[in-house]
């Protein structure tokens, strides 16, 4: 495992990151521990939640809390979690200390804003996270689902006002959905904003598992958040596979492993979110990991 800083702080975040939205949804608690601990093992320390997280909003914040209570020593995990909007100070407010309780800590490490808000002014917004950082119930601010204009604008207020800046974002990203690399990688290169991207299988469509006029298997991802199939499931997104798979076959590796490799081996890309349901799937992220891709592989890839 890899660890960067985040954004300009001084706040090390691994390489690859556990994402936590299926717990207490797609899989029960036992199974969360157990993946938790795997990944904790291996050298994974960001977990990245949200308070509407886990099936009944909270219930992921909640898993989180109780596994890190019950463990001897408290491990070194980078705790992210993320308020949606309406982003109102009062709301802003009350969500992280929802979340502090439901995560039994005393300090969020990454407070992020789980997508932009047209209702709230933006200074509003800021001056809240702002707030939430003098008081000590959070380390550190992210903004997730941003365009690069709204990273720009949020980033320009922060200084003129002297307030702590946004450190990070996290947008998907994968062979697939890959409106990032326009305008969001470079600002965030030349803004040392950090990325935490998110999907990198495309919530499992990268995995090979489905075939166009298919069947969408019962308990997957892609049943129970319907909302995402239409990323995937098009002409363009079939022919990734398509070539995907092929390529695995010609070098030995695993599906999932080149998908998830062609992510790591973006270098604007400092951690990877993961989603697992199961600590095998951790294995996989790990294998991909521990595959690499030479530049040539990763530019063929991309020419898909
Ligand atoms: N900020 C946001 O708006 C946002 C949105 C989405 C996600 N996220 C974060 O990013 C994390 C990761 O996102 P994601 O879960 O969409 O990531 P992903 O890695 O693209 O998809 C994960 C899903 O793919 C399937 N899968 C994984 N490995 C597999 C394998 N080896 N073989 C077959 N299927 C496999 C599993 O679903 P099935 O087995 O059910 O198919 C798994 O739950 C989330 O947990 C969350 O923390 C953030």
């Amino acid at each position: 495992m890899r660890y960067q800083f985040l954004g300009k702080s001084n706040l090390a975040v691994s390489s690859i990151g556990l994402g936590c939205v299926t717990f207490g949804r797609e899989i029960d608690e036992a199974a969360a521990y157990t993946i938790m601990d795997r990944a904790l093992e291996a050298g994974i320390t960001l977990f990245d939640t949200a308070e509407v997280y886990g099936g009944n909003p909270g219930r992921s914040e909640e898993i989180i809390g109780r596994w890190l209570a019950g463990r001897r020593t408290r491990p070194q995990i980078v705790l992210a979690t993320k308020v949606r909007p309406p982003l109102g100070r009062e709301r802003i407010i009350a969500s992280a200390e929802a979340s502090l309780r439901r995560l039994q800590v005393e300090v969020i490490d990454l407070f992020q804003m789980h997508a932009w808000d047209n209702q709230t002014p933006l200074d509003e917004t800021l001056e809240a996270l702002e707030l939430l950082a003098q008081q000590g119930k959070v380390r550190h601010v992210g903004f997730s689902n941003c365009a690069a204009w709204q990273l720009c604008k949020a980033l320009w207020y922060q200084e003129r006002a002297g307030w702590g800046r946004l450190e990070s974002v996290q947008p998907p990203y994968n062979l697939v959905v890959r409106d990032i690399e326009r305008e969001l990688l470079p600002l965030c290169a030349d803004q040392q904003v950090s990325v935490l991207a998110y999907s990198p299988l495309g919530s499992g469509f990268l995995t090979g598992k489905y075939r166009p006029g298919g069947e969408i298997l019962k308990g997957t991802r892609m049943e129970i958040v319907p909302g995402t199939i239409p990323s995937y499931f098009h002409d363009a997104g079939f022919r990734i596979v398509d070539g995907l798979r092929r390529k695995a076959e010609q070098i030995g590796a695993p599906i999932p492993a080149l998908a998830l490799a062609w992510v790591m081996a973006e270098p604007r890309v400092t951690s990877v979110l993961i989603g697992a349901r199961s600590a095998a799937q951790i294995d996989q992220a790990l294998q991909a990991d521990a595959l690499g891709i030479s530049a040539e592989l990763r530019a063929e890839l991309s020419a898909l």
